[in-house]
């Protein structure tokens, strides 16, 4: 059997699909490492979950940066030296530059709290109500420089219904994310997304 992929966390903040990605690892579901989880928030609870699991968490600061490509030569640096397979970002809140998405090509995944291409952004959950859409869900893509565009991987969804509120949908679409971050990043180890166009969908 080939030896588990080498992914690195990115997360900023309660990293609760870290921990279902390091619980799926250590139920066998997924053959993957986390080498390390890094962070713009050093009160970011990924890093606490981090540190109970026993994998180096890392903060950086952003304020020691004058502005972004500089924050994200500082990342780079950081990530290239952990030599990860797959850059996972999980509830990452700042935006990549270029500079750093174009050195990973097809190697960073998102998790985004809609059904992409349909909300990007922020605030998924209140356009869905407001927009009375009929479904909502999540989605696991590629990162490209283009926020919230890259190649989709996977999407599951869910009826919304009109009880529904924001954090009723939060809820939600957690439990989709939980299902498809694990299982896109199999995939992925699995050598099953070679191509950029690839979609699957699995509703
Ligand atoms: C998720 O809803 C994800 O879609 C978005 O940020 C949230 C992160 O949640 N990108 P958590 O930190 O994994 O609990």
């Amino acid at each position: 059997m080939s030896r588990p992929l080498r992914i690195v966390v990115l997360a900023s903040g309660f990293g609760s699909n870290l921990q279902v990605i390091v619980d799926s690892i250590k139920a066998g579901k997924l053959r993957a490492t986390v080498v390390a989880v890094i962070s713009d928030r050093h009160d970011a609870y990924a890093l606490q979950r981090a540190r109970s699991e026993n994998i180096l968490s890392i903060y950086i600061d952003a304020r020691q940066y004058p502005d972004r490509q500089k924050f994200d030569a500082a990342l780079m640096e950081e990530v290239a030296r952990l030599e990860p397979e797959l850059i996972v970002l999980a509830g990452f809140m700042r935006v990549l530059t270029a500079q750093f998405v174009n050195q990973y090509p097809n190697r960073i995944m998102n998790i985004h709290p809609s059904l992409l291409p349909k909300h990007k952004g922020l605030n998924t959950h209140e356009r869905v109500l407001r927009q009375g859409d009929s479904h909502h869900g999540a989605t696991v893509h590629f990162v490209t420089p283009e926020l919230d565009a890259g190649p989709i991987i996977l999407q599951k969804k869910f009826p919304v219904s009109r009880a529904d509120s924001p954090a009723s949908l939060e809820q939600r679409v957690h439990e989709c994310e939980y299902e498809i971050y694990p299982r896109a990043i199999q995939l992925f180890a699995d050598g099953k997304l070679l191509s950029t166009k690839q979609r699957i969908d699995i509703n």
